[in-house]
């Protein structure tokens, strides 16, 4: 497997952002996914390394991808991809605009991807199944195939690792993004081998907290919890009454901070980026600011002991800004791909 990300990602407490936010000490931890990577961190690191290594298994010299303009997925596929030695064509469709969807496609401009317009998702099945030619590899949006998502077993062992060294305490519930799913399914799987969704020693099982930031049909627990069960039967574990209802149990969907839909940015995400930067962490309007709302109201209202773990998805800052400072100019992007940047554009991850 290629090792494109650092692991274990640290887990520090928000100790700046839960004062202002009136929370006592402990209340809200960080795992900082914003780390796995120096290039280009985030969430998309850990799929990336079980689907490139599935996609040179298979002997593909081409991967193919999909995702809106300002998709860090296609960003982070683009630049793991091509160092990697694929070539990688990108199906991009229209988003929302907003200043950090441009960096993400003036950063895309400099990546060396192959960019295939389409005017709305409805188009992109005939555009992939004219990408899909011999020896090209189908990466799905936000790379949340059933292979891409064990990373986020791992990550979720990575977690129950962490905990039983002593670095934090059992988490109360974990807070985390639900775009296109693998993330939180594979969390929630992760956390599952673990054991950490049975209760211990009087402390609670850990719930996991899916903060829905797609459009409807995506982002459903159902679907989260239908791709949890195929990771399961990849990893041949046993699937139990008591495991689905476990699983099940322990998911709960949050809808209440999408606003107007994906890629929009609502107030509650904003005032939670003024009071993560407290803490030194910079969010996106489309992801992390709304996850880190939940995550903040989660603390204030949780019913049972023990801290919120909000776990950060996004690329820090530092490659960012470095990959941003090589990047072009807004006006001197493809014109085709300028247009994808939309005054309101309903999405897919
Ligand atoms: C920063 C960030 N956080 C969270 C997510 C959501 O992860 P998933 O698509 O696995 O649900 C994404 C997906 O693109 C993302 O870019």
């Amino acid at each position: 497997m290629p090792h494109l990300g650092r692991y274990p990602t640290p887990v520090t407490e928000l100790t700046h952002a839960a004062a202002a936010a009136g929370l006592p000490r402990g209340a809200l931890l960080a795992k900082r996914d914003d780390l796995t990577s120096d290039v280009y961190g985030g969430n998309k690191v850990r799929k990336l390394e079980r689907l490139l290594e599935e996609a040179k298994a298979r002997g593909a010299r081409r991967v193919v991808t999909i995702g809106a303009i300002g998709s860090h997925h296609v960003l982070a596929t683009a630049i793991f991809g091509r160092a990697e030695g694929f070539e990688v064509d990108a199906i991009l469709a229209p988003q929302t605009d907003t200043p950090h969807a441009e960096k993400v496609a003036r950063v895309g401009a400099t990546l060396g991807y192959t960019a295939y317009p389409v005017g709305s998702f409805a188009a992109v099945p005939l555009a992939v199944a004219r990408r899909m030619r011999r020896g090209a590899y189908l990466i799905p949006p936000g790379g949340s195939s059933v292979t891409g998502s064990l990373g986020f077993v791992d990550a979720g062992l990575e977690l129950a690792e962490q905990i039983a060294r002593g670095e934090l305490p059992r988490p109360a519930s974990v807070v985390v993004a639900l775009g296109s799913g693998g993330t939180a399914a594979g969390l929630l799987v992760g956390l599952e081998q673990a054991g950490l969704l049975v209760g211990s020693g009087g402390a609670p099982p850990v719930e996991l907290v899916a903060v829905q930031v797609v459009d409807p049909p995506f982002g459903s627990a159902a679907h989260t919890l239908s791709l949890a069960l195929a990771i399961r039967r990849r990893m041949k574990a046993p699937l139990t009454r008591a495991a689905i209802t476990r699983l099940s149990q322990s998911l709960r969907v949050v809808r209440a901070y999408l606003g107007h839909g994906y890629g929009s940015p609502t107030p509650e995400g904003e005032a939670a980026t003024m009071l993560a930067a407290r803490d030194g962490l910079t969010l996106d309007p489309t992801y992390t600011a709304k996850t880190f709302a939940a995550a903040v109201e989660e603390a204030r209202t949780r019913r049972v002991s023990g801290p919120v773990l909000f776990w950060m998805t996004l690329s820090a800052t530092g490659p960012f800004e470095r990959l941003l400072s090589g990047a072009p100019p807004l006006d001197a992007l493809d014109p085709r791909l300028r247009r994808l940047l939309r005054a309101a554009a309903p999405q897919m991850p």
